[in-house]
């Protein structure tokens, strides 16, 4: 049994959740339902990053003082963990005095080790990535994720002595004590940071809306390090410290940077123990354009959920594209695979067997429903984060099953009065929908719990409804 702690990104409030947040949680999600069934004991912790300039912007535009807004768009992703059925463990959000208490412990151990410097500083902003560009990431003129200009920052702040932790940070990814996966992105990182690790602004003059530096009160914590302390520091809230260090930190293509380098050296530099894995996912996109609040191209997770419900959802979106890389969203393609894949293939599958053990007064007395265990195979490929490969994987066990039966005509053993023949046959079907059952179970927990149910009960009704036209 191991202590695992597993995590989101804090998300950002200037805007309700869309699609690309979903899969994040999504993802997290499974792998920590996955390793819970293995009995490893879990900390599953999901959040909201609340302060910065970008937040301050959105709760100005609303009309709103920034708590007032922090708290209502908080609320929201709050919601759509519950809706998505994430099993977090902890919701942390950076606008709890404790964290903020936290953080500013942390800067100060930071200075009294000489790690922080004040330095005038001119660079181009981008308030919606919150992080400074150069004019090499720009894509005519503009920021590519945001596509609009950034904006020219001056101020006079206090910087973190990143430099001082390249080759340290560098040896640790390549020799994978900080596992950044996939490869590609691994070797991006090392790219990068062979180009040269430049210091860090870790404050900003300029930003009313946060955390003030304890030893200057004129200048508030750059938001990127007051988010990236909430792993700690929630460890800290919720009383979880013996789980760390973090065993897996999920994230989106545009902050790994921020958590395979930055975050690893604030961490060497406060003498605690670094994550051990990174994984980096794609982003969604509409049209080719990324996702995104700023943009306005977003689709909205809750409406999806209402429509197609939670396990079409979360199906959708690890089937349709290999973890890892960008995927164009289409709603028809998630109606297809709704129709296809749940309703005619799992869903029809479980209807099938149990219909027949019903009609049939089949005795299930013998099966143990306890001891089912989810096959190997796609155990690993669902511990490796390959969950598009394992689910292909489940839906050809899923696929010979429903062939089975159409070979065999169990119905026509019935009629010709084989009860033996016939009984066999099920009690196997059915060993196999139970296996079916524990193996998809972090991917699709709400549909397993209803297959539990009516296996036991044998009170029978559609696990998926078919979307018409
Ligand atoms: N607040 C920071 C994270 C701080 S973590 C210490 C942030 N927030 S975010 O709301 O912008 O993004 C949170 C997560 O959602 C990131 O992993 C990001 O990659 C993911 N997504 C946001 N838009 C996305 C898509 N369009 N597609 C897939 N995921 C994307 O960054």
């Amino acid at each position: 049994m191991e202590k695992r702690f597993i995590t989101t990104p804090i998300y950002y409030i200037n805007d309700a959740p869309h699609l690309g947040h979903a899969y994040t949680s999504i993802a997290a999600d499974v792998i920590a339902r996955y390793f819970r069934g293995k009995d490893d004991e879990i900390f599953f912790l999901t959040g909201t990053d609340e302060h910065g300039a970008k937040i301050a912007q959105a709760a100005e535009k609303a009309g709103k003082e920034p708590k007032v807004f922090a708290d209502e768009i908080s609320g929201k992703f709050k919601d759509l963990t519950e809706k998505l059925n994430i099993s977090s463990d902890a919701f942390i959000r950076t606008t709890d005095p404790k964290h903020e208490k936290y953080v500013s412990d942390f800067l100060q151990k930071l200075y009294d080790a000489k790690f922080i410097y004040k330095k005038s500083y001119e660079g181009l902003y981008c308030v919606g990535c919150e992080k400074f560009l150069t004019e090499k990431d720009l894509v005519d003129g503009n920021c590519p994720d945001h596509k609009c200009p950034p904006e020219i920052q001056a101020e006079e702040n206090w910087f973190f002595r990143l430099s001082d932790f390249a080759s340290q940070i560098r040896a640790l990814i390549e020799k994978d004590e900080i596992e950044v996966r996939p490869q590609s992105r691994k070797n991006e990182i090392l790219g990068k940071i062979d180009l040269g690790l430049e210091d860090i602004s870790i404050s900003r003059k300029s930003v009313e809306w946060g955390i003030r530096v304890p030893w200057d009160e004129t200048q508030t914590v750059y938001v990127w390090i007051d988010a990236l302390i909430n792993y700690l520091s929630a460890t800290e809230i919720f009383k979880k410290e013996d789980f760390w260090p973090p065993h897996l930190h999920l994230v989106g293509r545009d902050i790994v940077w921020f958590h395979a380098v930055i975050w690893p050296a604030l961490l060497l530099a406060v003498e605690k123990k670094l994550p051990k894995k990174i994984f980096v996912h794609g982003y969604f996109t509409v049209d080719g354009q990324k996702m995104s609040k700023t943009i306005g191209n977003v689709v909205d997770p809750i409406e999806l959920v209402n429509k197609y419900g939670v396990d079409s959802v979360r199906y959708y979106v690890l089937r349709d594209f290999p973890f890892g890389e960008d995927g164009d969203v289409s709603i028809a393609r998630l109606e297809e695979r709704h129709n296809n894949d749940l309703a005619s293939g799992l869903g029809n599958l479980v209807q099938r067997v149990l219909s027949l053990i019903k009609q049939n007064n089949i005795s299930m007395s013998d099966i143990d429903f306890t001891q089912r265990k989810a096959s190997e195979r796609i155990n690993n490929l669902t511990e490796n984060l390959k969950f598009q490969e394992a689910l292909i994987e489940i839906w050809k066990l899923i696929a010979i099953a429903n062939k089975e039966i159409a070979e065999a005509e169990p119905w026509k053993l019935a009629k010709e009065g084989k009860k033996k023949e016939l009984e066999e046959f099920l009690h196997k079907s059915f060993e196999k929908v139970l296996e079916i059952t524990e193996t998809v179970s972090p991917y699709l927990p709400e549909t397993a719990e209803e297959i539990r149910i009516q296996a036991k009960s044998l009170d029978l009704k559609p696990i998926f409804k078919k979307i018409q036209d």
